[in-house]
Order: C-alpha cells, then sequence, then structure tokens
C-alpha cells in the first residue's frame, strides 16, 4: 500500500495546528483535512503502546470518513519510572493541559524512586490506515537525559527537562528548526515516507 501523490489524508486529530505541521513532514503533496474537521468523533485511546493507540485512531477515522487516515501518538518515557509517564503524558499534565505540574510529578517520582538513573526517550508512532483494513505502523526514538530545574522558554510539553544525547541544551533552549532537525517525530516520518511513499 502506497501514499499516491495528490491522495486526501485524513488526520486523526481535532488539533487544527498540526494540520500544516504534518503535511509538510510528508513532504507537501497531500490534501490534509482533519478528523475535527469532518466532524469524526475522537475514540477512547484505550491501547497500552504508542503504536497501539496511533493504530486505534487511525483505523477509527479511517472507518469512519471511508478515507485513508493518520494518526500519531507519542510521548516521554523515563527508565527510572518503567517508561512512565509513557502512553499517558498528556494525561499526567490533567485537563488543564498544566506541564509544569507533570513536569514536577515527574521529579518527584523520580526522588521517591531513590534512583539516580536520568535517562529518558521520546516516542513517536505514526499509523496509517486504509478503510478496508490495512494499517502501517512505524516508530521514531530519541534518547536523553532529564535535568531539574526546568530550563528555557521554546517548545511545549516535556521540552524543558529533556537533554537529547550529545547535546548540552534542552529541547526549549533549542529553536524549533534545531529541535526539529532530528526529533522523534522528524525520525517517525522519515520512516512512514520510506515505507509508503514511492
Ligand atoms: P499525544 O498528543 O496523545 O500524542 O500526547 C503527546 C504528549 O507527549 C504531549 O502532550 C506532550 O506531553 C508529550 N510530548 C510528545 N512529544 C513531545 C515533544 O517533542 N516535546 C515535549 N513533549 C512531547
Amino acid at each position: 500500500m502506497k501514499l499516491i501523490k495528490g491522495m486526501r489524508i485524513v488526520l486523526a486529530t481535532h488539533n487544527p495546528g498540526k494540520a500544516p505541521e504534518i503535511a509538510a513532514l510528508l513532504g507537501g503533496n497531500y490534501e490534509i483535512v482533519t478528523a475535527g474537521e469532518l466532524n469524526l468523533p475522537e475514540p477512547a485511546e484505550t491501547e497500552t503502546t504508542f503504536g497501539g493507540n496511533a493504530m486505534l485512531k487511525a483505523r477509527h477515522a479511517a472507518a469512519l470518513s471511508g478515507e485513508v487516515a493518520l494518526a500519531d501518538d507519542s510521548g516521554l518515557s523515563v527508565s527510572a519510572l518503567d517508561g512512565a509517564p509513557g502512553i499517558f503524558s498528556a494525561r499526567w499534565a490533567g485537563p488543564g493541559k498544566d506541564f509544569a505540574a507533570a513536569i514536577a510529578k515527574v521529579e518527584l517520582r523520580l526522588e521517591e524512586s531513590g534512583s539516580e538513573d536520568r535517562s529518558a526517550w521520546f516516542t513517536s508512532a505514526l499509523a496509517v490506515a486504509w478503510p478496508d483494513g490495512p494499517c502501517v505502523v512505524v516508530e521514531g526514538r530519541v534518547d536523553g537525559q532529564l535535568v531539574f530545574p526546568p530550563r528555557g522558554d521554546r517548545g511545549f510539553g516535556y521540552d524543558p527537562i529533556f537533554v537529547p544525547a550529545g547535546e548540552s541544551r534542552t529541547y526549549s533552549e533549542m529553536d524549533r528548526t534545531e529541535k526539529e532537525a532530528d526529533s522523534h517525530r522528524t525520525r517517525a516520518f522519515a520512516r512512514l515516507r520510506a515505507a509508503l511513499i514511492d
């Protein structure tokens, strides 16, 4: 199964800001419409892995729209916390998307664990589903170290505490193009393009 230039792809998100970013990461050439624009309901994210949740969202949007759908799921995994917050990364910030609180929770859990290990990684899973069944899933990952207190004022989510391997600055201290030159999302999209675009 391939993505054909010019085809319409339903993006399984209700965040309109994601559409231009994902269109660019796919290399242009596609008409992107969001699940929100089509008024498709959002499914509950009931799977236990990033890939599972991406697949669930893509399949749901493809089945309801009758078109090819793309979904992503991403998050931060901390080694000393057995991979938490993982698929619960967004949920740790609560309905108010309070990432200062989510970061404080990571720090507290690390202190409680007694571990000195600050290694962590970001994962981005992408799934593309066709309405008649097939679904392709890929993942990109970037390893790094957590630092406290948080540093920098750019980016989003857990960026202020994550220093990617080989760097001394957090993602929040880098500008967006520097971060996205080799982020988990960039790596996942490279794999997706290799798998699905000729
Ligand atoms: P999703 O929208 O369900 O995939 O949730 C992703 C969550 O993981 C976001 O809300 C962020 O908390 C976190 N996350 C994913 N990618 C990044 C990143 O590049 N920087 C910081 N946080 C991220």
